[in-house]
């Protein structure tokens, strides 16, 4: 990373200017605070990480951004639009693109094609045009096909290219998820645990795909993730939450060491052994390498 580009990134790290604002949310399930008073902002250059046991409500705050779920109070705001009533559609077409915790591709299709899908916001043309497959339809026929070879490209899916998807391997299938994403061309990118499931090689493939979205196409992600070495290694910013609530906002240098992660992560009890993670995650705060999962991830 050049020293420019860490400088802006530093500037797009603070709250004058953010690409989303995530306000006092509230989301509750009967009886479930699933969402519990949550406050964060993300900069315009910034690989945001969200962390927390098994539960603590980082997917439903995914669900809330991108209009799955609406909070029963609370603004969100993304690039200056507030999204609290908008659909999920409406909210992709401005710009927000995400994965999923499971992988969601149509299976049979192949690569290009789950990645052609995530470029129905820019076809540019009304079924007329596409029937007579007149000049605008044909120009935006090719500029989709290769802005998608652009990304084959920038992700190496070339092997795979013409290969139904359901047939890859899992952590390919992960990074066509992610290409499928960045066929939106999106303005902020949401990563719900893009390496669960993966082997090192392919955790570490996708470490350097992230690393590369940000610094290369200069793209924001909000990144949940359990593994504590990539979340450490790559964010710029940590927050941690548990049962719904913000429990520190940091550094990915000074979390480990914040008392309220410490006491979050030993469920408050110090008395639990060093480096033992209980069957609900807790155990020692995040630390490289770890990874606070409660039992059943799913
Ligand atoms: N549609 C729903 N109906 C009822 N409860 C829900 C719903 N979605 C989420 N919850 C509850 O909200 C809480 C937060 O769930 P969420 O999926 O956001 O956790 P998470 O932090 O993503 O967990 P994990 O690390 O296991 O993915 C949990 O108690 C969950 O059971
Ligand atoms: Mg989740």
């Amino acid at each position: 990373m050049t020293a420019v580009a860490g400088a802006e990134r530093a500037a797009g790290r603070g709250e004058d200017d953010p690409i989303l604002r995530f306000e006092d949310v509230r989301l509750h399930f009967a009886g479930v605070r699933a969402i519990d008073g949550v406050t964060f902002t993300v900069g315009r250059h910034e690989l945001f990480a969200i962390i927390g046991p098994n539960g603590s409500g980082k997917t439903s705050i995914f669900n809330v951004l991108s209009g799955v779920y609406r909070p029963q109070t609370g603004r969100v705001v993304f690039d200056g639009v507030d999204l609290v009533g908008r659909r999920p559609h409406t909210i992709a077409a401005l710009g927000m693109a995400r994965t999923f915790q499971n992988v969601e591709l149509f299976g049979n299709l192949t690569v290009l094609d789950n990645l052609l899908l995530g470029r129905h916001h820019h076809i540019g043309y009304g079924p007329l045009a596409a029937i007579g497959w007149l000049g605008r339809a044909r120009r935006a026929e090719i500029a989709n096909r290769a802005a998608v070879e652009e990304i084959v490209d920038f992700l190496e899916l070339e092997r795979w290219r013409r290969m139904p998807v359901g047939l890859l391997p899992y952590g390919v299938q992960k990074r066509v998820e992610l290409g499928r994403a960045l066929a939106m061309e999106p303005k902020l990118l949401l990563l719900d645990e893009p390496v669960a499931g993966m082997n090192l090689e392919e955790t570490e493939d996708m470490a350097r795909f992230v690393l590369d979205i940000r610094d290369e196409l200069d793209i924001p992600i909000v990144l949940v993730e359990h593994d504590m070495g990539l979340v450490m290694d790559l964010a710029d910013r940590v927050l941690v939450v548990d049962f719904g609530q913000v429990v520190a906002t940091g550094s990915p240098a000074e979390i480990p060491h914040h008392p309220d992660v410490v006491r979050a992560y030993l469920g408050g009890s110090a008395s639990e052994p060093p480096g033992r993670a209980g069957p609900d995650g807790r155990g020692d705060p995040p630390r490289p390498g770890d990874d606070p999962r409660r039992e059943d991830p799913r």
